[in-house]
């Protein structure tokens, strides 16, 4: 197959990318920065918001993996994101002749309607109501989420929300949205978490810790319905989840974790 993956340079992308060139695909990698290979053709940078080269980047694809991804709090941005990138995605797959779009998402964010979240809900209805045959995945947040949040934070003291969580490696989540997009379109998949509950101060301690890092993190909870949302296990998804086998701790000690990123 031609499996397109949009955001194959992030951190699940690198993974889902990786995962299909070993399953034997033909995989091209849609990002902004770095070679676009379509059929061994470089065709240089892509853009999901303004649909810069990609009509003739999804030519032959089979299917289209959608991990891009922005960062912010702010749910007007988080909104406008993710649905400029889908609707803009969906356009050029139908355009292309794309028969199935995967949508990576996060486990139980239906009541939390805000921040960032807004936009992966926003995400979601975009790709439901879309032209193009489509499977939304969801997953916990990466064991790489602590190193991800603790790298865009300045200054001494970290200050961490209290967040009830059960985190996955993105590897396991990168051979979960391959498995998928291999398959037929499904509309909604298994939620998949990782196989301990976690708090996101204590993981964010350990990794520091294991990286001999000196920083003071702190807990703080967030106001507003955000903030309730994180603390309320909600993250933590329902009893039949498909759960990731990788512990927290054993990643740590895996070649996926890059100490101090
Ligand atoms: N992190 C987590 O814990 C977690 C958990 C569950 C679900 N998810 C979901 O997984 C997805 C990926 O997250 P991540 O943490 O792997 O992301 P990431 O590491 O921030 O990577 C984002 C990717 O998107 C690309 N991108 C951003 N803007 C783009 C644009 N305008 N055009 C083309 N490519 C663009 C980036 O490449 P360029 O910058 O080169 O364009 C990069 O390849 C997100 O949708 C997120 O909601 C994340």
């Amino acid at each position: 197959m031609r499996i397109a993956v949009a955001g194959g340079t992030g951190v699940v992308g690198r993974h889902a990318v990786a995962r299909a060139r070993a399953a034997g695909h033909d995989v091209v990698v849609l990002s902004r920065v770095g070679g676009v290979d379509v059929g061994g053709v470089d065709v240089g940078g892509v853009d999901v918001i303004t649909g810069a080269g990609l009509v003739e980047a999804l030519q032959g694809a089979d299917a289209v993996i959608d991990v891009t991804n922005t960062t912010t709090l702010s749910a007007a941005k988080a909104i406008a994101f993710f649905e400029t990138a889908t609707r803009t995605l969906l356009a050029a797959e139908e355009a292309a002749g794309v028969g199935h779009h995967v949508a990576l998402s996060i486990v139980g964010i239906d009541g939390i309607d805000s921040s960032y979240y807004a936009g992966k809900l926003a995400q979601e209805r975009a790709v439901a109501t879309g032209p193009v045959p489509f499977t939304i995945a969801r997953a916990a947040q990466f064991h790489e989420f602590a190193g991800q949040v603790l790298s865009g934070m300045r200054g001494p003291v970290a200050l961490l929300p209290t967040l009830l969580m059960r985190p996955v490696a993105a590897r396991e989540v990168g051979a979960h949205l391959v498995r998928l997009a291999e398959g037929a379109a499904t509309g909604r998949a298994s939620d998949l978490v990782g196989p301990r509950d976690e708090i996101l101060l204590d993981v964010a301690r350990r990794q520091l810790a294991y990286d001999g890092r000196r920083r003071r993190v702190v807990g703080v909870r967030l106001p507003g319905a955000y903030g309730a949302g994180l603390a309320s296990g909600a993250l933590r998804g329902g009893a039949d989840a498909r759960q990731g086998r990788i512990t927290f701790d054993e990643w740590l000690r895996s070649e996926d974790h890059v100490r101090g990123g």
